[in-house]
């Protein structure tokens, strides 16, 4: 079993979940954790990506104890199960969210604005983004209080504290304002939500010995329009977006004793765009 030379990093016999763990960061995350021996839970509500992304770990890490398996984060009965299955967790990834799609309908008021945003997309995305965060902390972090030890990581976003750019999302093409695309505000209320949460739990359960804190990524270069890249890297000090493998060390210090004394904190790792 592969773990580090530095011992605080080691988490052997120790095991993870991962929510959202079949899309784009989340199996970053299991490959972390997996890399330093944890036994890690790779958790969708898409099992069959969660089941290939733990493939995929298995084959990167050579650790053999990674699991795909399903978890609807919205849903309180699927929670217990899973915990009732995987027993007491040393460490829970608290990932999943409603990556919210910003096409634009040529003529059509576009439905991310706020003026028409529906509220049953607001309820939707927040039900996951923030909610699913709360409902799997409540039941796997009283777990970890009980076991007295244990550490929830929320991954929020640099847009936890700054705001969205709208000018990046403007279509050149579209004339009209109220048919221009925009990062919708759901993102910005789950990201700001999951900070206020995080020191909400890091105070609740801090004698209990369970920490929590939150990793504020920026994004991750993913194959999006040239447009938009330059754009967004223009907003950036380091002068471009993150390589999907560049959270990794953070996620494997928030998530082992190489970070025993920190607490309610949100890491924000964005190239310098949020000291602009
Ligand atoms: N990718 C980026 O550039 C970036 C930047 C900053 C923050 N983040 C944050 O990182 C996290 C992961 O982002 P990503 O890019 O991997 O997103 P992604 O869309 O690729 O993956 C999200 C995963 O969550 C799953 N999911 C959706 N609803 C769920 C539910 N109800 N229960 C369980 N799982 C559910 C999806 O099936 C998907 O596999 C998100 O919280 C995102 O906001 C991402």
């Amino acid at each position: 079993m592969p773990v580090s030379n530095l011992p605080a990093f080691d988490l052997s016999g120790r095991t993870a979940l991962v929510t959202g763990g079949g899309g784009l960061l989340g199996p970053q995350h299991a490959a972390a954790l997996a890399a330093l021996g944890a036994r890690v839970f790779v958790a969708d509500i898409a099992q069959d990506r969660a089941s290939a992304a733990a493939l995929r770990v298995i084959a990167e890490t050579g650790n053999d104890q990674v699991m795909g398996c399903l978890l609807d984060v919205t849903d309180t009965t699927q929670i217990e199960a899973l915990s009732a299955r995987v027993g007491p967790l040393d460490i829970l990834v608290n990932n999943a969210a409603i990556d919210a799609k910003m096409t634009a309908a040529p003529g059509v008021a576009n439905g991310t604005r706020l003026e028409v945003f529906p509220l049953e997309q607001w309820r939707l995305e927040i039900d996951v983004g923030l909610t699913g965060a709360m409902l799997c902390s409540r039941t796997f972090g009283a777990v970890m209080a009980s076991q007295g030890r244990g550490v929830i990581l929320n991954i929020a976003s640099d847009l936890s504290v700054i705001a969205p750019d709208q000018r990046l999302y403007r279509q050149p093409d579209i004339s009209e304002e109220a048919h221009q695309p925009v990062k919708p505000v759901t993102y910005s209320v789950i990201k700001h939500g999951l900070v206020g949460l995080t020191k909400y739990l890091a105070t609740y359960w801090a004698h209990r010995g369970v920490r929590v804190n939150a990793l504020s990524p920026g994004g991750v270069f993913n194959g999006q329009g040239e447009d938009f890249v330059s754009g967004l890297s223009q907003l950036i000090p380091m002068g471009r977006m993150a390589r999907v493998d560049e959270y990794r060390s953070a996620v494997q210090f928030l998530c082992s004793d190489a970070s025993s004394y920190m607490n309610g904190q949100n890491i924000v790792i964005d190239g310098g765009r949020s000291v602009l």
